[in-house]
């Protein structure tokens, strides 16, 4: 077999789209006072009353993006009255390069080296007699919450959605635009277990051949991902085991598959969580004596340069448990007694 031959019965992902971050679900569970709130604070509109402006917050990965997006995107399907904008600030730091944003979504065309301030005059032209939901998610990657002032005071009766991981952003706007805009708070709160399992169960159902992934795994990934908390980790895991799965020819993802998806998924998170080079080298190191006790895994680690205390060590792992990467199991057995052995975090 060359190696570009493929056996397409033994593919196991059939729309791999539908694993994607920002991928937008038909239905979206667990959320609905979230959506209907939103909704809420644009219907008004619909009736050529003010819209209301929110303050939408919560952890990461529990469907905030995907809720706003799931109303805008029914909205736009049922009426051209309102007009949905939708500006992520996080490459988008300046009022500028947001104002920009907002007038390629509404088609208008202006030359580079207009300013601010011009490129705003345009989007009121546009916007002249018509109502507007602008969502700014991520407003916290912002350098400057002024133009929020500018927005507010030039379309009164439109809707100003602002989205955070951060609920103390809100007391860092300037008082003044946050009397303007008088928001109203709607918490997004963490998934339960059953809920991570009942989304991932829907997005597997509908990325994934039949029977490619046994329940008993599925909800081993749903642990994990209710430990980490955020449901990217989840769909993160589906995909890279059944890739890894097909790549083998399997029909079936397994536990090893997971296992190793879950390396990649360490491997990725040392790098956004920014650890320090100590705790670092404990993860490599479990990495290697996965399920050693842990003054045999002090041992190496002085062993490989590193200059912590065993007391802090010891620390330093339970920090490393509460960030989800390690799992600390008390055995009974050991030479003094009680000790520790200490194990990657895949289940
Ligand atoms: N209730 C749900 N049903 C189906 N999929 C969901 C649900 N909640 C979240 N998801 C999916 O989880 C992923 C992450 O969700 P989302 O992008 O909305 O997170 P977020 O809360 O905006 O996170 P962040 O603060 O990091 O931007 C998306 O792929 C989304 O489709
Ligand atoms: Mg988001």
């Amino acid at each position: 077999m060359g190696i570009f031959d493929i056996d397409k019965t033994a593919n196991i992902i059939k729309n791999e789209e539908i694993l994607s971050y920002d991928y937008v679900p038909k239905v979206l569970p667990y959320r609905e006072n979230q959506i209907q709130e939103i909704a809420n604070s644009i219907k008004p509109m619909l009736y050529e009353r003010s819209g209301r402006n929110l303050f939408i917050y919560g952890a990461p990965g529990i469907g905030k993006t995907a809720s706003i997006k799931w109303v805008l995107r029914e909205l736009s399907e049922n009426t051209d009255e309102v007009i949905p904008i939708y500006v992520n600030c996080w490459n988008l730091k300046t009022k500028y390069f947001i104002f920009s944003e907002m007038a390629n979504q509404l088609k208008i065309s202006f030359t580079a080296g207009k300013s601010a301030e011009h490129i705003l005059q345009q989007i009121i032209y546009k916007l002249k007699n018509k109502r507007a939901v602008f969502v700014f998610d991520e407003i916290d990657k912002i350098d400057d919450s002024d133009f929020l002032y500018q927005i507010v005071s030039t379309f009164p009766t439109s809707s100003i959605h602002l989205i955070s991981n951060n609920f103390e952003y809100v007391t860092k706007i300037d008082s003044r635009i946050r009397s303007r805009l008088m928001l109203k708070h709607i918490e997004f709160k963490p998934y339960s277990l059953n809920e991570i399992y009942g989304i991932l169960k829907e997005r597997v159902r509908l990325a994934l051949r039949k029977d490619a992934i046994d329940t008993s795994l599925l909800k081993q990934i749903a642990n994990i991902t209710y430990n980490k908390g955020d449901v990217r980790v989840g769909l993160y895991l589906i995909r890279e085991s059944a890739k890894l799965a097909e790549q083998e020819g399997k029909r079936k993802v397994s536990k090893e598959h997971i296992k190793k998806a879950m390396e990649n998924v360490l491997d990725k998170t040392l790098e956004e969580e920014k650890l320090n080079k100590d705790e670092m080298l404990i993860v490599e190191i479990v990495k290697e004596h996965d399920g050693e006790v842990s003054g045999k895994l002090y041992e190496i680690y002085k062993k490989k340069g590193g200059e912590l205390s065993y007391k802090s060590f010891k620390r330093y792992t339970k920090n490393l448990e509460k960030l989800g990467l390690l799992r600390l199991e008390l055995t009974a057995g050991g030479f003094k007694g009680k000790s520790t052995r200490i194990y990657l975090n895949t289940h």
